[in-house]
């Protein structure tokens, strides 16, 4: 039987996804670099889930404006959420040949194409939010702050950094707290999720306070679509996931389900999860979010 909150979520991806692929292509269909070009429509165009995207539109919606209003913050989500798993997958990185369902960047293209694929789709999503005259001049620049404080090494990138840094700690066999678990997911994973409301607040014109409760929203669910990350490296299968899985366990990494186990994992994926819920019901139309913040942390793949 389909729950409430997943025919919502149905009915939001039918909606939405078409207005995402509509628009997601058109910043890498000119220029003349051939063969960086394919790498970078490659990797875009390979699937993925788009949350952040979909997440971003049904902010302005929840705020009562259209979707199309959030549409470049939308798509500059998306690129650097691609770009990011471009780079993630690289030897330097976590090595991996799969990601949605294909060959990786670099399996194709080799490393080097693929590093300037992460750094084109990069540039790219700054270019697009400052080129969306739809948008003030000052929500432009917000968005492009807010963007760039949450991709950058005050979020994803430092992220990352922690991410590799706690790696070499267990290598050498030193102590890993929780405290130190949590701001890594925070920051590597959540701290994208979080724009992902913050830039569709942003593109609706919010107020600071309803501005303020979606970051915080956002940080939440940022948090919870990690710790499910992790769940799903260790129970899934790369079938599903169109990603190879096991990978942490494999490479000794500190995960939630390492840590906490798996029903530990579970629980504090539960109590963040609500969290976000708690945090969105002030928002003017919070059920599209909340049926959203429910079924990512339930999701399979
Ligand atoms: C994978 O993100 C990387 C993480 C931050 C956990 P997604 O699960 O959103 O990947 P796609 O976009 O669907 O491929
Ligand atoms: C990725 O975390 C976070 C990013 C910023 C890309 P993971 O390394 O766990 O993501 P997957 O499992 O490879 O998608
Ligand atoms: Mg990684
Ligand atoms: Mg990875
Ligand atoms: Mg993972």
């Amino acid at each position: 039987m389909t729950s409430q909150y997943e025919s919502v979520v149905k009915a939001d991806t039918e909606r939405l996804i078409p207005i995402v692929e509509s628009a997601l292509l058109l910043p890498v269909s000119r220029g003349e670099a051939p063969i960086l070009q394919e790498s970078m429509r490659y990797s875009l165009e390979a699937g993925g889930k788009r949350v952040r995207p979909i997440l971003c539109l049904l902010t302005a919606e929840s705020l009562g404006r259209p979707a199309s209003s959030a549409l470049s913050c939308a798509i500059a989500l998306e690129y650097i959420h691609t770009y990011s798993l471009i780079h993630d997958d690289l030897p330097a990185m976590d090595d991996d040949d799969l990601r949605r369902g294909k060959p990786t960047n670099h399996r194709v293209y080799g490393e080097g194409q693929a590093i300037l694929a992460g750094d084109g789709l990069l540039t790219e999503a700054f270019g697009i939010l400052a080129g969306d005259t739809t948008l003030s001049h000052e929500q432009r620049a917000e968005a492009i702050k807010t963007l760039a404080e949450a991709a950058g090494w005050r979020g994803m990138v430092g992220g990352q950094s922690l991410d590799l840094e706690g790696e070499a700690l267990c290598r050498m066999g030193k102590p890993y707290d929780y405290s130190r678990l949590q701001l890594i997911h925070r920051l590597k994973t959540g701290a994208l999720l979080r724009a992902s409301l913050e830039l569709g607040a942003i593109a609706a014109g919010a107020e600071r306070d309803a501005r303020n409760t979606l970051r915080d929203a956002g940080a939440a669910l940022g948090l919870a679509f990690q710790i499910q990350d992790d769940i799903l490296d260790a129970t899934s299968s790369s079938e599903v996931m169109g990603k190879r899985v096991g990978k942490d366990e494999e490479k000794g990494k500190i995960t939630y389900p390492k840590l906490l186990g798996l029903d530990g994992a579970r629980n504090v994926l539960r109590e963040v999860t609500e969290r976000a819920i708690c945090l969105l019901q002030p928002i003017p139309n919070p059920a599209s979010l909340t049926a959203w913040a429910n079924f990512l942390s339930t999701r399979v793949n």
